[in-house]
């Protein structure tokens, strides 16, 4: 049997990974939404660069399946950037809910304001451009600025990530590989195509080359792959132990009135699920003898356990015991509102909520067609 040096040898010459990647994404690639395939760039035909900005924004830490529904509505509902200036903050909040992390759709609408009022419509077409606008991070910007306008840039996300650590055998754990990923992809990307450069690693990563259980005989990567050589590509890349998350805790609290109603409130505008609506809660506490009492509800009355809720943010997972009263309708508590429970789907109401929601009433948030 060959060593593995001998076999990184054999191999083949490393100029002629991308075109052998674009020949493969050519034939392979995911129909998505947002994208205009590399036929129709063939053509000249260049994606729209609000389609690719929205996509990419929604793609942030959230998984293509979910997107695709939510690109669609916002198309439909804002057909352009300058539509989507015009529209009420409200409205897109309404129509993103849903798809976590709220602060991006904040950004989102800054960003469309931004663009149609202070420069045309148009989107910058390099990455320093877009990167000073909104809501727009290094990798949104190199994404962007690849896909849309043709740049060549380095696009550098989850996939891509484990593709090129795999590709080059890098053994150093994340977050720490990050920057040698960076060097080694650099050589890789094409001046011609960049940006199908990019999501064809994209493509590989979700379709090929999957965290577990990677389809190596399917690749077309496989004669240039250190880690295949190596013998253990599923084991890469190595990742750094992760810290646990800390833990919060409180009580929830939805008050469903004889007619129909449950009582809300809009969280404030900045910081966590800011502008959102949710039901009253006590505050979210990491202290062992915080609040998940009736203590903390909104008005007197009799609650009842419902039943309790997880749900996982970025920085740390919270649990929300739930409680539930009967009431007749009263006037709403300052800083609260009554919303009829028939058109709560309609509300802002982030996935924490609805879980909560659910649990005290279920299916009170599915929308009855
Ligand atoms: N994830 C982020 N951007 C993407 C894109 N353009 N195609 C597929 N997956 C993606």
């Amino acid at each position: 049997m060959a060593s593995t040096e001998q076999a990184r040898k054999t191999r083949t010459d490393k100029g002629d990974i991308a075109g052998r990647l674009l020949d493969w994404y050519d034939a392979h690639h995911r129909e998505l939404p947002w994208r205009t395939g590399p036929l129709a760039l063939a053509k000249g035909v260049r994606p729209e660069p609000y389609h690719v900005w929205l996509s990419e924004i929604m793609l942030q830490q959230t998984t293509v399946e979910a997107v695709k529904p939510y690109f669609r509505k916002f198309l439909e509902k804002w057909p352009t950037i300058t539509d989507l200036a015009e529209a009420q903050s409200e409205d897109v909040m309404k129509t993103w809910a849903g798809l976590g992390y709220y602060s991006r759709a904040r950004n989102l609408k800054k960003c469309a304001d931004t663009v149609a009022k202070d420069m045309g419509g148009k989107f910058p077409d390099d990455e320093a451009g877009l990167r000073a606008l909104p809501g727009v991070g290094a990798y949104t910007a190199a994404a962007i600025a690849a896909i849309a306008f043709g740049r060549r840039a380095i696009v550098i996300d989850g996939n891509v990530e484990r593709v090129t650590a795999r590709l080059f055998e890098i053994r150093t754990p994340l977050p720490l590989a990050k920057a040698e990923i960076r060097v080694a992809l650099d050589d890789l990307v094409p001046d011609e195509r960049p940006g199908d450069f990019a999501q064809a690693m994209m493509d590989l990563g979700a379709t090929i080359c999957t965290p577990k259980r990677p389809r190596c005989m399917l690749c077309p990567l496989l004669d240039d792959c250190e880690a295949v050589v190596a013998g253990d590509p599923e084991l890469l890349p190595v990742k750094a132990e992760k810290q646990p998350k800390p833990a919060r805790h409180g009580a929830a609290f939805v008050a469903f009135s004889r007619d129909g109603s449950i009582l809300l409130r809009t969280r404030p505008e900045k910081g966590l699920l800011g502008g959102m609506s949710e039901v009253p809660t006590s505050d979210w506490t990491a202290r062992q003898d915080g609040d998940k009492t009736v203590e903390s509800a909104p008005f007197p009355a009799d609650w009842r356990r419902a039943g309790s809720i997880t749900h996982v943010f970025t920085h740390f997972s919270l649990e929300l015991d739930v409680f539930r009263a009967d009431v007749f309708r009263m006037d709403a508590p300052e800083g609260h509102r009554w919303s009829p429970i028939s058109g709560v789907h309609d509300e802002a109401l982030p996935t924490v909520m609805k879980k909560v929601i659910e649990s005290a009433i279920p299916g009170a948030t599915k929308r009855r067609h």
